[in-house]
């Protein structure tokens, strides 16, 4: 299954390399030079200690690795600057003693964000209801939606997904042929149910996997003659297909590992400020929206505050926080964790808080799926306790694909007799099954709380992956508990007949 995926894999990795700078046992000597820092004064022993700033790496101190820079400077190292590459950390995250960005307990000493709060009843985030639709779901043996199936009433806006960009041309390009001959018919939806909006998303995590698009958004960003014939291409099928709004799903500018380049970060602002101009030049009123990681590792790459004055919303990705690549993360392992955790969603939004991002204009997503793994040992079934490598729980039925499954299967699952644990504080439901299988997911009760934490957060509305992994249980119950009516439905003969003058 092809989402917008694993978000933040390599963060743990990178997180425990730099946060071992911090422990006192990094050592060197004259014939063990540090791997990061600059090794300090060498005792009796001729053992020294790794580390950053005038005491490991000024003239007299340092005996090895003296040219070593810090990512930042503290601020404890005096004035100058010299010790490190930055003075600040990208996203304004920490600098830990020795120089290093990150945004845990190490590098912030105990620092605290402020965090918006509103009032439950102020349900600010049920301005905006948003749902992806997987444009290929038909190519499942089962479990499809077929866009005239599509849920209408609860829905403020559909995402289409999604197209692609040509790596030669830049135009946009339909994912496949039967998917590319949808469009219309979710569009034609609108007919159905008044002030309904459906977007195109362009992009997604398999968009910049390896193959001949992984570069594709980075190039179409580096020059304005290649973002032109993006936008020219983008406007005549969004007028053509009648839809409303772009979503880009740029899975990762800047990440090295994602096809990405240090000039995205710059280039990225400037497509889309000049999308933004060219958009309200036609006249219409196009909206554009951009889906973001919710870990620093790949978010360090987008320059949040530099963007938001050129897109109405950020849909933030708070889902795929862990899954079976946690077994190549240093600093997780192969432990099974639930992949929408409250707690770490609410310090993953932390980076946007940073930043003074309004939270008005963020969508917090909901995952209408679960993340599984088989387990080790079938009496070790906690979050926590050890999963086997790589493979997740058996493939779905119907989404076929080993470590995930739609709302849909879980339902089956729970309807067959599996357990379904509730972690409160985390917002997550936990399902065994068959011994050793194991997924987390939301059901009915975690979307309500995670609801609730969205308008905590006074957060401008919620977004889901995806519309068509639902059974219809989960909208009906994150939609009937809104602040707000269901919108009326027409029936589909109705709007035939009428079709043309319609609303
Ligand atoms: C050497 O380390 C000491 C102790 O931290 C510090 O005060 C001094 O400035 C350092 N020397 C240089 C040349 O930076
Ligand atoms: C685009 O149009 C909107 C609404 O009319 C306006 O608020 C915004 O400033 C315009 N942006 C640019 C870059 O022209
Ligand atoms: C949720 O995340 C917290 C913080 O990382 C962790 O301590 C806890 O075990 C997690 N819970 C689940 C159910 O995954
Ligand atoms: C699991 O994966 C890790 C990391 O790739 C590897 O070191 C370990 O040997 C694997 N274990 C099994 C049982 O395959
Ligand atoms: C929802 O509909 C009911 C009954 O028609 C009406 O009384 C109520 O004011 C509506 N609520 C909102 C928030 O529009």
């Amino acid at each position: 299954m092809r989402s917008p995926l694993p978000f933040l894999a390599l963060l743990g990795g990178a997180v425990s390399l730099a946060a071992a700078q911090n422990s006192p046992d990094h050592k060197c000597s004259a014939t063990k030079p540090c791997e990061l820092g600059c090794c300090g004064p060498l005792d009796d022993q001729g053992v020294g200690y790794c580390g950053g700033g005038p005491t490991f790496c000024g003239a007299g101190n340092c005996t090895s690795n003296c040219n070593w820079k810090a990512d930042c400077d503290p601020g404890t190292w005096g004035p100058g600057g010299q010790w490190s590459t930055q003075i600040k950390c990208p996203l304004n995250v920490c600098c830990s003693p020795h120089g290093f960005c990150g945004t845990t307990e190490d590098f912030c000493l105990g620092a605290q964000v402020p965090k918006p709060e509103c009032p439950l009843s102020a349900a600010t985030s049920d301005k905006r209801t948003i749902g992806y639709y997987e444009g290929w779901n038909w190519a499942r043996p089962c479990g499809n939606m077929p866009p005239e199936d599509i849920p209408l009433g609860y829905y403020t806006h559909l995402i289409y997904s999604f197209a692609m960009i040509h790596p030669q041309t830049f135009h946009v390009v339909p994912m496949d042929e039967t998917t590319g001959s949808l469009y219309s018919a979710v569009t034609s939806l609108k007919a159905r149910q008044p002030g309904l909006e459906v977007w195109l998303a362009v992009g997604g995590w398999a968009h910049n996997d390896d193959g001949p698009y992984r570069t594709a958004f980075s190039d179409m960003a580096k020059s304005d003659a290649n973002q032109d014939a993006f936008f020219e291409s983008l406007i005549s099928l969004m007028f053509r297909h009648n839809f409303d709004g772009i979503d880009i799903d740029w899975e990762y500018p800047v990440a090295h590992d994602r096809g990405g380049i240090p000039a995205d970060f710059d280039n990225y602002v400037r497509m889309l400020r000049r999308l933004r101009e060219r958009l309200n030049r036609t006249g219409k009123r196009f909206g554009i929206s951009i889906a973001i990681p919710a870990s620093y590792w790949y978010l360090r790459g987008f320059n949040l505050q530099e963007m938001e004055p050129w897109i109405d919303w950020f849909n933030i990705m708070t889902y795929d926080i862990h899954g079976t690549w946690d077994s190549t993360v240093k600093a997780i392992g192969s432990v099974a964790l639930a992949h929408t955790n409250l707690t770490e969603i609410d310090q993953g939004l932390e980076l946007m808080w940073r930043n003074n991002i309004n939270p008005e204009r963020i969508n917090l997503g909901l995952g209408f799926y679960g993340r599984s793994f088989t387990m080790e040992d079938p009496n070790c079934m906690a979050p926590g306790c050890p999963f086997k490598n790589a493979t997740g729980a058996g493939a779905g039925r119907c989404t076929g694909t080993p470590g995930v499954l739609s709302a849909a299967e879980i339902n089956e699952l729970i309807q067959n007799g599996a357990q379904q644990t509730l972690y409160e504080e985390e917002a997550v439901q936990v399902v065994t099954w068959n011994n050793d299988q194991w997924v987390s997911w939301d059901d009915a009760v975690t979307l309500g709380m995670k609801r609730d934490f969205a308008n905590k957060r006074c957060l401008g509305g919620t977004m889901v992956w995806a519309i068509d992994l639902d059974d219809g249980t989960l909208i009906e119950a994150l939609g009937s508990n809104l602040n707000r009516n269901k919108t009326q439905v027409y029936e589909p003969t109705f709007y035939e007949c009428n079709m043309p003058g319609w609303v």
